[in-house]
């Protein structure tokens, strides 16, 4: 008879394909699923009853700036308790590593921490303190392009030079040999901003090889974001690698309702070229405090200030009211500080997410104060609320775009699926009930119906909440791990 370590009983079960689901029982041993049947016949060590829950592959954060808390709170609450059971770190041309810093980090490296968080001079030690930390969940990364430049150059504010862009390609080497998924940039800030396409394209040139990929945070979201997201097609064709765009969306009042044209740009370049994209289902974003983006019609919440801590989670327009100063002025003084953008439209929004290309990405900010409610609130909204509630899409449709899409776009070895011998990263959750907690004034609260998570086949989160157990491990892409086993 077969033997295994856990055994979860009729689950009306995503494969994390699309497909529809059924009802079948999933035997865990080791850290692999085993085997998956309806009514399967086996000696298990524990039984889960799942009495007809949705048991799905566990989810995958595509867009994460976790870099730094995987290490320094390890259990990931904000996280698992949604039933992530893989991030993607180093977005938006941030990563933890490879950096050695000269100073404090500039814009927006500062999202992943202060000075003292940036202690990995080479990708491979920042590989070596994930399997140290042993984050509950799994940890994948990408390497900044704008940890790069800091690396390298004396100022930001000018393209780099061709021996800058061989160092820093050289640190690129070395990331991709010990697993990096590929290079993100972040070109609308303004440590990347003067970065030209073809800084990018050199410093591209080892992914073809490695099998690797671009992810990017375009130079433009707002009026320019056509001719942006075609410099990302231009970037990733003449380097002949995919491309995952971050967070599409059409920020700024002038910009709502051009998701259609977008989607098509976007169609037209998956015809030629493999291209996805990220999106949180939220019509706000966040990051640092933006002066290019300050916009009196625009609500915005100030999350964070260095100088001004005091005013954390009031809006721009209530500080600007109270120094009697214009809210670009007002931003100015906030300076260094995080902000919460009501930027968007809700149906550029939904036209996104619904869009066959869309992976689901959190983009929390795991170390801010007052963080944006999509940290803990990303993938229960998705399940909840867009699929059904508002029946955006279908159950199948919406988890397929948090597991199968992802590990298959950022090329994951044997994650995203239920399959016989992949491994056993799990969520079994209630889809009558599922729904996201946090909100803009509660931000930090769990997810409602999620019974538990298994990461490597080790049951890490209950209703209870968290437990003991933490076997997240440092996730190397599919084409590394194929390397090493030659
Ligand atoms: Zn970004
Ligand atoms: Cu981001």
């Amino acid at each position: 008879m077969l033997r295994s370590d856990a055994l979860i009983r009729n689950a009306m079960l995503y494969d994390g394909s699309g497909a529809e689901p059924e009802v079948a029982d999933v035997a865990i041993s080791g850290d692999r699923i085993v085997a998956i049947g309806p009514k399967l016949v086996c000696d298990a060590t524990a039984t889960v009853e799942a009495n007809g829950l949705a048991l799905a592959p566990g989810f995958i954060d595509t867009h994460t700036h976790d870099d730094t808390v995987v290490l320094r709170s390890p259990q990931m609450q904000p996280k698992i308790s949604q039933g992530v059971t893989t991030v993607v770190t180093g977005n938006c041309g941030i990563s933890a590593a490879p950096v050695q810093l000269k100073g404090d980090p500039p814009d927006p490296m500062n999202l992943l921490g202060n000075a003292g968080a940036f202690r990995f001079p080479t990708f491979a030690a920042y590989v070596a303190a994930v399997a140290e930390a042993r984050p509950a969940i799994n940890v994948a990364a990408l390497v900044g392009h704008t940890s790069l430049r800091s690396n390298h150059m004396d100022r930001l504010d000018r393209e780099a030079s061709s021996d800058e862009v061989a160092a820093m390609r050289a640190q690129l080497e070395e990331a991709l040999a010990h697993g990096a998924l590929g290079l993100s940039t972040g070109l609308a800030y303004l440590s990347a901003n003067a970065a030209t396409t073809d800084e990018v394209i050199a410093l591209a040139e080892p992914l073809a090889a490695a099998e690797a990929i671009y992810t990017t945070h375009l130079r433009s979201e707002t009026a320019a974001v056509l001719e942006a997201l075609q410099e990302a097609f231009t970037i990733g064709g003449r380097s002949r690698v995919p491309i995952v765009v971050s967070h599409l969306k059409c920020a700024g009042v002038d910009n709502w309702g051009r998701s259609t044209e977008i989607l098509a740009a976007l169609d037209a370049a998956r015809a030629e070229h493999p291209v996805a994209c990220d999106c949180y289902p939220y019509a706000a974003s966040s990051s640092t405090l933006d002066l290019r983006q300050v916009d009196e019609r625009v609500k915005i919440t100030v999350t964070w200030s260095t100088p001004h801590p005091e005013m954390a989670s009031k809006t721009l327009a209530e500080i600007a009211d109270e120094w009697g100063l214009p809210q670009v002025d007002a931003a100015r003084r906030l300076q260094p500080a995080g902000a919460i953008y009501h930027c968007m439209s809700e149906d550029d929004v939904r036209r996104v997410l619904r869009h066959p290309a869309t992976m689901i990405g959190s983009d929390g900010l795991p170390l801010d104060p007052h963080p944006h409610p999509r940290l803990w609130g990303t993938f229960p909204r998705v399940l909840g609320r867009y699929s059904r509630e508002e029946k955006l899409f279908p159950l199948a449709e919406a988890l397929h775009k948090m597991t199968g899409l992802p590990a298959q776009n950022f090329r994951l070895d044997r994650r995203g699926l239920i399959r016989e011998g992949y491994f056993a990263d799990l969520v079994l959750f209630d889809p009558a009930t599922i729904r996201d907690a946090a909100t803009f004034d509660d931000p930090e609260q769990p997810a409602v119906g999620v019974h538990s998570v298994w990461v490597n086949g080790a049951q890490s989160y209950t209703v209870g909440g968290v437990t003991e157990k933490r076997a997240g491990r440092f996730l190397p892409r599919a084409s590394a791990t194929v390397r090493s086993k030659l």
